[in-house]
């Protein structure tokens, strides 16, 4: 049953609340928790780019698009009449056959993606595209005759999704949000043939090393994993090129490079999860154009359709899909994957970007946030800020020197502040991430921060810091 918006009555909430906590579970939480009431927040509609409100009549700004996906913001009527276009000439696809929006959307990716990314296969979510570019990866060695190579090297502090293959390379912050962590074990055995590397993350080196002098061992180190574990067993490096599960971390410029011939050296296929970092997320349109390098396949989802509706692409270079002809098939088929509504509504959203310049907003305003972010670094609890575009974290310690994170009961209290006052960010794992639409002014950000600036002040006196 649609509602319109005139039936929205503050009193229903309590009866949304019932009924949710008898019949509908939420990601990463349990019913109780999710329904509480200083959780429970029942959104009913959009207002603008980056403003939402909730069933009480209450605004909120938006400063994490959701969920890192409304790139092109809320509201944008354009793209619902594509859609609505769309399905009333061919409202799904015709069994596995292609259709005119697939083909469109697959040119514009081969486009705009960088190197000799140009071949395009489609999903649902951003998991379904990350798990996508691995079975790729390892039918591509086997065609190139390595019968043996299955291993997928990850790297900790990354996430990749829910599927029993993307959860087995993700590896969440541990210690701070049991749920996401520790209990791994109980969805075992998750994909086998998964080996974990460091993370760049220089706040925390895993090696206790400093930039420069580090000489980048992070990265040199994948070097030894793979002679270690055989190259001739190794089929595909996997990870963000920036990682919003690690907050924001930004690696090194030497980094990526160093990765790239490592893999070239070794005939290791290097995917790339730019799910989060596409479409101007970090001021470049895909943030590897950060780095200089090409990656063999690229995963994207989330700002190819700014949520409008689920859609998710798996971009590999020609090397690997020609690899396939003639007579190999990809066994591989979601059936809703690359719906034709969806496939039009992303064109438009794409088109947005480009037109309302969104990926040069994401720079210019994505450096004035983080400024006035690291303006915080005075707070006793900001241990450390970080970003690049829309994409920036602040990561919250008890002590400066030991860094030692809050548990999530403390940064739920911050994340309650921050919701009272009317701002949506991600705060938990300790740390708060600013990933809002890619229309957002720096008036948004102002207030964002400000907000932040408040609810800190207040928690940092609870906690007589
Ligand atoms: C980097 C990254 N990869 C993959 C995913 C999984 O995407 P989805 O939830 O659409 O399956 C996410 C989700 O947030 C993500 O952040």
């Amino acid at each position: 049953m649609t509602q319109k918006s005139e039936q929205f009555r503050p009193e229903d909430y309590e009866k949304y609340r019932t009924l949710g906590v008898k019949h509908l579970i939420q990601p990463n939480m349990t019913r109780a928790a999710a329904y509480a009431p200083e959780n429970f927040t029942l959104f009913v509609k959009e207002i603008d780019g980056c403003h939402v409100i909730d069933i009480k009549g209450k605004t909120y700004l938006d400063a994490f698009a959701s969920l890192m996906y409304r790139n092109v913001g809320y509201g944008r009527k354009e793209i619902v009449d594509a859609i609505y276009e769309q399905l009333q000439q061919l409202s799904s696809c015709v069994g596995t056959s292609p259709n005119i929006p697939q083909i469109t959307l697959a040119k514009k990716l081969a486009d705009m993606t960088p190197g000799d990314l140009s071949v395009v296969f489609y999903g649902n979510n951003g998991g379904d595209a990350v798990e996508t570019g691995i079975k790729i990866a390892r039918l591509y060695q086997r065609l190139c005759g390595f019968a043996n190579r299955y291993k997928v090297i990850g790297r900790r502090r990354e996430y990749h999704g829910t599927n029993l293959g993307t959860m087995a390379l993700g590896r969440p912050i541990k210690g701070t949000n049991p749920l996401m962590c520790e209990d791994f074990a109980a969805y075992g055995p998750l994909m086998p043939g998964v080996i974990h590397v460091a993370h760049p993350c220089c706040y925390r080196c895993e090696y206790g090393l400093t930039y420069p002098g580090c000489d980048l061992k992070c990265a040199t180190q994948v070097e030894a994993v793979v002679l270690q574990e055989e190259p001739e067993t190794v089929a595909a490096f996997l990870a963000t090129p920036v990682s919003a599960q690690s907050l924001c971390d930004v690696p090194p410029p030497e980094y990526w490079p160093i990765i790239r011939s490592i893999c070239n050296k070794y005939g290791i296929v290097m995917q790339m999860d730019c799910v989060v970092t596409g479409f101007g997320r970090t001021g470049k349109m895909f943030a590897v154009e950060h780095f200089g390098i090409v990656p063999d396949i690229m995963s994207v989802a989330k700002g190819i359709i700014s949520g409008y509706m689920p859609l998710s692409a798996t971009i590999m270079s020609s090397k690997i899909a020609d690899a396939f002809e003639p007579k190999t098939t990809f066994l591989h088929d979601y059936t809703f994957g690359g719906h034709p509504a969806a496939c039009a509504a992303a064109l438009v959203n794409i088109d947005i970007i480009e037109r309302e310049k969104l990926v040069e907003n994401s720079d210019v305003v994505g450096k004035y946030l983080l400024e006035k972010l690291q303006a915080l670094s005075n707070h006793p609890m900001v241990g450390a800020v970080r970003g690049i575009g829309l994409f920036c974290s602040v990561e919250y310690v008890k002590d400066k020197k030991t860094k030692e994170p809050f548990d999530n009961a403390v940064t739920g209290r911050l994340r309650s502040k921050l919701m009272a006052r009317g701002l949506v960010s991600r705060t938990r794992d300790s740390s708060t991430s600013f990933l809002p639409p890619l229309v957002f002014t720096k008036s948004d950000a102002d207030e964002a921060v400000d907000i932040l600036e408040k609810s800190l002040t207040e928690l940092e006196k609870e906690l007589s810091m």
